[in-house]
């Protein structure tokens, strides 16, 4: 059904670039520069810059595990294949050393390469393409001021017809449409300021939204969840499901440290973006938890108390009785009881500290629509954040079984969600692709 729907998706797009649109499928090259113009790259641009490609991300995509940072050559796996990232370094052959600020403005904007190559969204030009020139011009002169490296890009491995560039155009007529990030005048200018960040640079929406069978964002569900690299990417804002409502506070806890007192760590592909985000300036981190707060519900101290101490409650005291007598449950919830008693409880249990982890029931990986992030969690362990260095957690190798039945009393216990389903068929499906060589 999925693979219909893309291939007709695609012969669409291809019957309305064929329709009149061969302008914008063909665009030319920008001329190579001889050199980079030294006056282009003051302390102050580079120094704007470094910190507008923290909030970015940009190294998160364009570095490969063990490389040089920006070289690319980072695997994107998408439903259409595999996409590389590219060297974004300024080598002369094998990166951006001979792309004029024009080409990488044309880049960002209209996600065209300096030879005229049409780029796919997995590079998120749909979201950079409403920066400011002043930022566009800080971004070239940090990517340019970097030392080269010299690293060939590898080829995509993408499915036909949509390893076929000249289709993007397409794509681009459908879902892109550049245009400047507009100021919404009932917000203050720190709200502006985060919100600018946020849609732009921060792309946050790129993982945070859900996405159409065309790999587009949808609009009419901005930040009410998406997916990426395999993890539920939560809902945000009005959207969230949290049973603790997030301040504004939160926010800022969990964008600069990647980690909240009344939510949780940030694990996954979230990781490096607060990893950037802790290295960025102070100031433009609030706007952004600024911002999130100005699309939250506030809740009065009395209700936030009364939220924390019901998450609180479903602890598992010292002494807890897993043989759950007197309780009604399921019997895979009495079986995932017993493997939380033998490989969990000893750090998850009543929090009497700061040290110890955070409320299972307020974290999203628990009350989530799947089971996907508690899955990723518990086989591959989590790499603490930056700014919460000693939160790490180890990957505890359970095998399928356990997996769903642990994931059943998880639930259970500290959530007040519907119980998940088919659960032993989807930790089976994770269990493979965290063993997978
Ligand atoms: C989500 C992953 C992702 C992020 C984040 C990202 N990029 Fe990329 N970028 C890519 C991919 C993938 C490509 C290659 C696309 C293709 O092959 O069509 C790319 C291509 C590019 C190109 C074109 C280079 C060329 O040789 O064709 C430039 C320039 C670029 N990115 C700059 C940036 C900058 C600057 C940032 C941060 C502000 C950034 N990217 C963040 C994934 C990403
Ligand atoms: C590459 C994908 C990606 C990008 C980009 C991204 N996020 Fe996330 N975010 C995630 C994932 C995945 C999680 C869930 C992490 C977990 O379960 O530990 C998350 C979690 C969060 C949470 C916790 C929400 C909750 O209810 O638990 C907040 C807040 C958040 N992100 C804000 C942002 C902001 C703001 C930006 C942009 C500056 C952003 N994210 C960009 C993937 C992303
Ligand atoms: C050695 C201690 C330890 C063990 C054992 C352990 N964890 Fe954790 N767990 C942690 C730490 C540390 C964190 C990070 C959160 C924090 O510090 O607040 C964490 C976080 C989590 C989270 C929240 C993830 C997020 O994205 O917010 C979940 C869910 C979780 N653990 C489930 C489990 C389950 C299920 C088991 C048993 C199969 C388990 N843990 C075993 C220490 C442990």
């Amino acid at each position: 059904m999925k693979a219909w729907k893309i291939t007709t998706g695609a012969c669409v797009a291809a019957l309305i670039v064929t329709g009149g649109y061969v302008a914008n499928v063909f665009p030319g090259e920008i001329a190579p520069i001889d050199q980079i113009d030294a006056e282009a790259l003051t302390d102050d641009l580079v120094n704007q810059g470094a910190n507008l490609a923290m909030i970015g991300d940009c190294a998160a995509c364009h570095t490969a595990k063990g490389n040089h940072d920006t070289s690319g050559g980072l695997a994107l796996q998408t439903p259409f294949g595999t996409i590389y990232s590219t060297n974004i370094t300024p080598d002369r052959d094998t990166g951006i050393g001979t792309w004029s600020l024009a080409a990488f403005d044309r880049a960002m904007r209209d996600g065209i390469d300096r030879q005229g190559k049409h780029l796919y969204p997995a590079f998120p030009y749909d979201h950079f393409a409403a920066i400011t020139d002043a930022d566009m011009q800080a971004l070239y002169a940090y990517l340019m001021s970097q030392d080269p490296v010299s690293a060939q890009a590898q080829a995509n491995e993408l499915i036909f017809p949509l390893n076929f560039r000249p289709l993007l155009a397409g794509w681009k007529l459908l879902f892109h449409s550049p245009r400047p990030f507009q100021p919404d005048l009932a917000l203050s200018e720190d709200q502006n300021r985060g919100k600018y960040l946020a849609e732009t640079l921060g792309h946050c929406s790129a993982c945070h939204s859900p996405r159409n069978v065309f790999g587009a964002v949808k609009q009419a569900a901005y930040l009410k969840g998406g997916e990426a690299e395999g993890w539920l990417a939560p809902p945000l804002g009005g959207a969230s499901i949290s049973p603790i409502i997030w301040t504004e506070d939160d926010y800022v806890d969990y964008l600069f440290d990647g980690l909240s007192n009344h939510h949780s760590i940030a694990a996954g592909p979230m990781t490096s973006v607060v990893d950037h985000l802790y290295e960025a300036n102070e100031d433009d981190v609030f706007a952004i938890a600024t911002w999130l707060a100005s699309i939250t519900p506030t809740a009065d101290e009395a209700t936030l108390s009364s939220q924390v101490a019901a998450v609180r409650a479903r602890d598992l005291p010292d002494g807890f009785d897993f043989a759950l007598t007197g309780l009604q449950a399921t019997p895979q919830v009495l079986a995932g009881a017993n493997v939380f008693k033998v490989n969990c409880f000893k750090c998850h249990k009543e929090r009497i500290a700061d040290t110890q982890p955070v409320s299972l029931g307020q974290t999203f990986a628990v009350n989530a629509a799947t089971p996907s992030n508690l899955f990723n969690v518990v086989l591959g362990g989590i790499e603490p954040p930056l700014g919460s260095s000693a939160h790490r957690m180890q990957a505890v190798p359970l095998l399928a079984a356990d997996l769903a039945d642990v994931a059943a009393f998880v639930r259970w216990r500290f959530s007040v969600q519907p119980a998940w389903e088919g659960l032993a068929a989807n930790a089976k499906t994770s269990f493979s692709q965290h063993t997978a060589p």
